[in-house]
Protein backbone atom coordinates (compact mmCIF):
# COMPACT_ATOMS: atom_id res chain seq x y z
CA UNK A 1 0.00 0.00 0.00
CA UNK A 2 1.10 3.77 -1.04
CA UNK A 3 2.07 5.86 2.32
CA UNK A 4 2.20 9.29 2.60
CA UNK A 5 5.32 10.23 4.00
CA UNK A 6 6.45 13.55 5.38
CA UNK A 7 10.22 14.03 6.67
CA UNK A 8 10.94 16.83 8.85
CA UNK A 9 14.45 17.60 8.30
CA UNK A 10 15.53 19.48 11.48
CA UNK A 11 19.12 20.35 10.50
CA UNK A 12 20.30 24.08 9.86
CA UNK A 13 23.21 22.70 7.87
CA UNK A 14 22.13 22.64 4.21
CA UNK A 15 23.61 19.16 2.64
CA UNK A 16 24.54 18.29 6.14
CA UNK A 17 24.97 14.63 7.64
CA UNK A 18 20.89 14.17 8.85
CA UNK A 19 19.72 15.76 5.38
CA UNK A 20 22.06 12.88 3.08
CA UNK A 21 20.23 10.34 5.62
CA UNK A 22 16.92 11.98 5.09
CA UNK A 23 17.71 12.26 1.16
CA UNK A 24 18.39 8.51 1.38
CA UNK A 25 15.34 7.51 3.10
CA UNK A 26 13.17 9.37 0.77
CA UNK A 27 14.90 7.84 -2.17
CA UNK A 28 13.92 4.08 -0.78
CA UNK A 29 10.48 5.06 -0.30
CA UNK A 30 9.74 7.00 -3.38
CA UNK A 31 11.32 3.48 -5.13
CA UNK A 32 8.68 1.19 -3.13
CA UNK A 33 5.89 3.68 -4.94
CA UNK A 34 5.40 6.15 -1.50
CA UNK A 35 4.76 9.54 -1.91
CA UNK A 36 7.38 11.65 -0.22
CA UNK A 37 7.27 15.22 1.03
CA UNK A 38 10.55 16.64 3.03
CA UNK A 39 10.73 19.99 4.57
CA UNK A 40 13.58 21.34 5.59
CA UNK A 41 12.65 23.97 8.59
CA UNK A 42 15.95 25.93 8.21
CA UNK A 43 13.95 27.04 5.23
CA UNK A 44 10.85 27.75 7.14
CA UNK A 45 9.81 30.30 9.89
CA UNK A 46 8.39 28.69 12.49
CA UNK A 47 8.21 31.24 15.38
CA UNK A 48 8.64 29.72 19.43
CA UNK A 49 5.48 28.81 21.47
CA UNK A 50 4.43 31.58 23.40
CA UNK A 51 1.58 29.73 25.69
CA UNK A 52 -0.99 31.99 24.87
CA UNK A 53 -3.85 29.19 24.36
CA UNK A 54 -5.73 31.08 21.83
CA UNK A 55 -5.24 27.32 20.50
CA UNK A 56 -7.73 26.03 22.72
CA UNK A 57 -10.61 27.75 21.55
CA UNK A 58 -9.50 28.26 18.21
CA UNK A 59 -8.39 25.07 17.56
CA UNK A 60 -5.45 26.23 15.82
CA UNK A 61 -2.37 28.44 16.28
CA UNK A 62 -2.99 32.54 15.73
CA UNK A 63 0.98 33.04 15.01
CA UNK A 64 1.47 33.76 11.60
CA UNK A 65 4.24 32.04 10.20
CA UNK A 66 5.19 28.34 8.27
CA UNK A 67 4.24 26.53 11.20
CA UNK A 68 0.28 26.07 10.65
CA UNK A 69 1.20 24.52 7.11
CA UNK A 70 3.33 22.03 8.25
CA UNK A 71 1.01 20.73 11.16
CA UNK A 72 -1.30 20.40 8.01
CA UNK A 73 0.78 18.33 6.54
CA UNK A 74 1.65 16.36 9.40
CA UNK A 75 -2.01 15.48 10.28
CA UNK A 76 -2.52 14.12 6.63
CA UNK A 77 0.49 11.92 6.15
CA UNK A 78 0.63 8.07 6.81
CA UNK A 79 3.88 8.21 8.00
CA UNK A 80 5.91 10.44 10.32
CA UNK A 81 9.89 10.80 10.11
CA UNK A 82 12.12 13.01 12.61
CA UNK A 83 14.80 14.15 11.99
CA UNK A 84 17.64 16.13 13.51
CA UNK A 85 21.72 16.37 15.17
CA UNK A 86 22.00 15.80 18.48
CA UNK A 87 23.02 19.32 19.80
CA UNK A 88 24.14 19.20 23.12
CA UNK A 89 22.63 16.00 23.68
CA UNK A 90 19.43 17.02 22.79
CA UNK A 91 17.55 17.93 19.55
CA UNK A 92 17.62 20.99 16.98
CA UNK A 93 16.00 23.94 18.17
CA UNK A 94 14.51 24.19 14.84
CA UNK A 95 12.77 21.06 15.31
CA UNK A 96 11.75 21.40 19.24
CA UNK A 97 10.03 24.78 18.24
CA UNK A 98 8.05 22.67 15.58
CA UNK A 99 7.11 20.27 18.04
CA UNK A 100 5.91 22.95 20.90
CA UNK A 101 3.77 24.65 17.99
CA UNK A 102 2.15 21.12 18.14
CA UNK A 103 0.03 22.09 21.15
CA UNK A 104 -1.95 23.83 18.89
CA UNK A 105 -3.63 20.48 17.12
CA UNK A 106 -1.35 17.51 18.41
CA UNK A 107 -4.61 15.86 19.19
CA UNK A 108 -5.36 15.72 15.48
CA UNK A 109 -1.96 14.18 14.46
CA UNK A 110 -3.82 10.35 15.02
CA UNK A 111 -2.65 7.14 14.03
CA UNK A 112 0.66 7.60 12.23
CA UNK A 113 4.14 5.76 11.87
CA UNK A 114 7.41 7.38 13.28
CA UNK A 115 11.13 7.06 12.17
CA UNK A 116 13.65 9.11 13.50
CA UNK A 117 17.11 9.71 11.51
CA UNK A 118 19.60 11.82 14.40
CA UNK A 119 22.94 12.51 13.88
CA UNK A 120 25.96 13.04 16.11
CA UNK A 121 29.57 13.16 15.90
CA UNK A 122 30.44 11.15 18.77
CA UNK A 123 30.60 7.42 17.44
CA UNK A 124 28.08 6.14 19.96
CA UNK A 125 24.65 5.37 19.94
CA UNK A 126 24.64 5.96 22.97
CA UNK A 127 25.64 9.61 22.09
CA UNK A 128 21.77 9.50 19.92
CA UNK A 129 19.80 8.29 22.49
CA UNK A 130 19.02 11.27 24.92
CA UNK A 131 17.95 12.76 21.43
CA UNK A 132 15.74 10.24 20.55
CA UNK A 133 14.04 10.63 24.35
CA UNK A 134 13.23 14.00 22.94
CA UNK A 135 11.58 12.52 20.07
CA UNK A 136 9.66 10.31 22.15
CA UNK A 137 8.20 12.85 24.84
CA UNK A 138 6.57 13.95 21.38
CA UNK A 139 5.42 10.60 19.82
CA UNK A 140 4.24 9.73 23.90
CA UNK A 141 1.91 12.02 23.16
CA UNK A 142 0.22 11.13 19.78
CA UNK A 143 -2.78 8.55 19.74
CA UNK A 144 -2.27 5.71 17.73
CA UNK A 145 1.53 6.18 16.75
CA UNK A 146 3.75 3.69 16.49
CA UNK A 147 7.64 3.74 16.36
CA UNK A 148 8.81 1.82 13.75
CA UNK A 149 12.58 2.63 12.82
CA UNK A 150 16.12 4.35 14.33
CA UNK A 151 18.77 5.57 12.13
CA UNK A 152 21.38 6.59 13.52
CA UNK A 153 23.89 8.55 11.92
CA UNK A 154 26.67 8.61 14.45
CA UNK A 155 30.55 9.28 14.45
CA UNK A 156 29.88 12.23 11.90
CA UNK A 157 30.97 15.26 12.27
CA UNK A 158 31.88 17.54 9.04
CA UNK A 159 29.47 18.22 6.36
CA UNK A 160 29.52 15.14 4.38
CA UNK A 161 31.13 12.69 6.71
CA UNK A 162 28.48 10.35 6.78
CA UNK A 163 28.83 9.69 2.90
CA UNK A 164 29.98 5.54 2.74
CA UNK A 165 29.08 4.66 6.24
CA UNK A 166 26.43 1.88 6.71
CA UNK A 167 23.68 4.55 8.19
CA UNK A 168 23.18 5.56 4.47
CA UNK A 169 22.50 2.31 3.16
CA UNK A 170 19.89 1.77 6.65
CA UNK A 171 18.28 4.57 5.78
CA UNK A 172 17.18 3.53 2.06
CA UNK A 173 16.35 0.43 2.97
CA UNK A 174 14.04 1.63 5.79
CA UNK A 175 12.35 4.14 3.72
CA UNK A 176 12.10 1.48 1.25
CA UNK A 177 10.49 -0.98 3.73
CA UNK A 178 8.09 1.54 5.41
C1 LIG B 1 25.45 23.44 18.53
C2 LIG B 1 26.03 22.07 18.30
C3 LIG B 1 26.00 21.15 19.32
C4 LIG B 1 26.46 19.84 19.12
N1 LIG B 1 26.39 18.94 20.15
C5 LIG B 1 26.80 17.67 19.96
C6 LIG B 1 26.71 16.70 21.01
O1 LIG B 1 26.24 16.97 22.12
N2 LIG B 1 27.14 15.43 20.77
C7 LIG B 1 27.67 15.07 19.54
O2 LIG B 1 28.04 13.91 19.39
N3 LIG B 1 27.74 15.96 18.52
C8 LIG B 1 27.32 17.25 18.69
N4 LIG B 1 27.39 18.17 17.66
C9 LIG B 1 27.83 17.72 16.32
C10 LIG B 1 26.68 17.41 15.37
O3 LIG B 1 25.70 16.59 15.97
C11 LIG B 1 27.23 16.71 14.12
O4 LIG B 1 28.13 17.59 13.45
C12 LIG B 1 26.15 16.25 13.16
O5 LIG B 1 26.73 15.49 12.13
C13 LIG B 1 25.42 17.43 12.54
O6 LIG B 1 24.41 16.96 11.67
P1 LIG B 1 23.96 17.82 10.41
O7 LIG B 1 25.13 17.83 9.46
O8 LIG B 1 22.78 17.14 9.88
O9 LIG B 1 23.64 19.19 10.91
C14 LIG B 1 26.98 19.47 17.86
C15 LIG B 1 27.03 20.43 16.82
C16 LIG B 1 26.56 21.72 17.04
C17 LIG B 1 26.61 22.73 15.91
Amino acid sequence: MSKKILILSGSPRKDGNSERLCKQFMAGAESAGHTVEMVSLREKKVAYCVACYACRKLKKCVQKDDANEIIQKMIDADVLVLSSPVYFYSIAAQLKALIDRCVSRYTEIRNKEFYYIVTAAENSITAAERTIEDMRGFVDCIDGAQEKGIVYGVGAWDKGDIEGMPAMETAYEMGKNC
